[in-house]
């Protein structure tokens, strides 16, 4: 049902289930954010990560401050992004918790190697961006994690696995209306 307009002067706020469901329309890469504190490792998969600037090179997470991965991430000052592929929905799932796979365990999938850091770094993702912390902004239930990157690994040519409306997918052709063709471009051209 569409929100009545505010009165002049009235705030106006929304619910987390209008959140979410704005949200959920939003398409996103799926990553794994991976730490190694005191000799035990974690991670957690993660949607909400995004580049911050290549001058110097910086990456950004939002983590929930209540999972493990957060307080380990804020004592080992440490990270490591992973972008996950098309045929690494499980792998996904397994980092979300949706199997029921304790934080050490869920690294008995997957090949894990280390790159400058130490955090664990998933050899075939699409790209791995080694952080060391540079802050953290903790905002209500989640921080802002900003990396400064000290190593990138990177594996190009897979299909990146992506997150929308509670769904793992992956890239396909946009229709075929000319705008994948560079139209908007040489449409103006003509
Ligand atoms: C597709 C997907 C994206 C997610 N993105 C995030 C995210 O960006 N940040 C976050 O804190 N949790 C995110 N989660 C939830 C965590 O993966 C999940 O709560 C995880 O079990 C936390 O692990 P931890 O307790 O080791 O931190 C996401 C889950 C899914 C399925």
């Amino acid at each position: 049902m569409p929100r009545r307009k505010p009165r002049p002067g009235e705030e106006m706020t929304i619910t987390a289930e209008e959140f979410k469901q704005g949200m959920r329309m939003l398409c996103g890469g799926v990553t794994i954010v991976t730490t190694k504190h005191a000799g035990q490792a974690s991670g957690l998969t993660a949607t909400a990560v995004c580049s911050l600037s290549a001058e110097p090179p910086r990456i950004l997470a939002c983590i929930n401050r209540g999972g493990t991965t957060y307080g380990m991430v804020s004592q080992s000052r440490r990270f490591c992004v992973n972008v996950l592929t098309a045929d690494q929905a499980e792998l996904a799932s397994c980092f979300a918790g949706m199997l029921r796979i304790g934080t050490e365990d869920r690294f008995n999938y997957g090949e894990w190697t280390r790159l400058t850091t130490g955090s664990p770094v998933l050899e075939d993702a699409l790209a791995s961006f080694d952080c060391t912390v540079s802050s953290i902004m903790d905002t209500g239930s989640h921080a802002i994690i900003i990396g400064d990157i000290v190593e990138v690994q990177v594996s190009p040519g897979g299909d990146p696995l992506l997150y929308m409306d509670g769904q793992f997918s992956t890239r396909g052709p946009i229709p075929d209306n000319g705008a994948g063709k560079g139209g908007a471009r040489s449409s103006s051209a003509a």
